[in-house]
């Protein structure tokens, strides 16, 4: 069977250059494609919020930033990373025009099986292959994952580093009490159980057994959905 794992920057102005240097790349198995010559520099006016940069070997991905004006001299930017390799979170602040090297990393689409012990098992969607997960990689993403649901699993140098559930869902309300009477009040909600195990608050007419949309970034309700 073929694979055709893409290479995936998270930066959208390198898409087009990675693309291209991709094509020339023979389809190789799972895990046994090194590629790190392909990152890109960039400096701290690329940086946003999900861009994975190389330091010291390791892929830190941008949690978030601020860029401060001195009153002499350039701004300062200070980032926040989370190291995918420990996930450990880290703040530094550097110099406006400091340059990183993007992390190259790669993603897979996998769709979740079941977990046993502190592991958890999903499925290359391409190949069918089996892979096997930590929890500590899977992380709080556990709370937005049920059997079957479609992921992708983000590679760094071979190894599975991090687990990216889509940024919005939909999930069966499986534990919520009964719309209160009477309560017609603008903006009521209530604490919901999700069929992934995250607790969210909806509406007070969403009812247990619904299914609704949810914003997995931000841990939030859209809608409600009729299947
Ligand atoms: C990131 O966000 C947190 C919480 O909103 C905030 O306390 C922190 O200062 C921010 N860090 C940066 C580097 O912007």
């Amino acid at each position: 069977m073929k694979f055709t794992s893409s290479i995936v920057l998270l930066s959208a102005p390198f898409l087009a250059l990675i693309g291209s240097a991709s094509a020339f790349l023979p389809p190789t198995p799972a895990f046994a494609r090194s590629a790190s010559s392909l990152s890109v520099a960039v400096d701290t006016s690329d940086i946003k919020n999900g861009l994975t940069v190389e330091i010291d070997g390791e892929p830190y991905k941008v949690l978030n930033f601020s860029i401060m004006k001195q009153a002499r001299g350039a701004a300062k930017t200070t980032i926040k990373f989370k190291n995918l390799m420990r996930g450990t979170t880290i703040e530094n602040t550097y110099r406006s025009g400091e340059k990183f090297e993007t992390a190259l990393i790669e993603k897979i689409g996998a769709q979740f099986t079941y977990s046993e012990g502190n592991t958890f098992f999903f499925m290359n969607s391409e190949t069918f292959e089996e892979i096997p997960v930590s929890d500590k990689v899977v992380d709080d993403k556990v709370k937005w994952i049920t059997e079957g649901s479609e992921i992708s699993l983000v590679l760094f140098k071979d190894k599975i580093i991090e687990v990216v559930v889509p940024s919005t869902a939909v999930y069966e309300v499986v534990e919520t009490e009964p719309n209160m009477k009477g309560n017609t009040a603008q903006g009521y909600t209530k604490p919901a159980t999700l069929s992934s195990g995250a607790v969210i608050s909806v509406p007070g007419f969403v009812e247990q057994g619904a299914k609704i949309k949810v914003d997995t970034d931000k841990g939030e309700y859209i809608e409600r959905v009729n299947e």
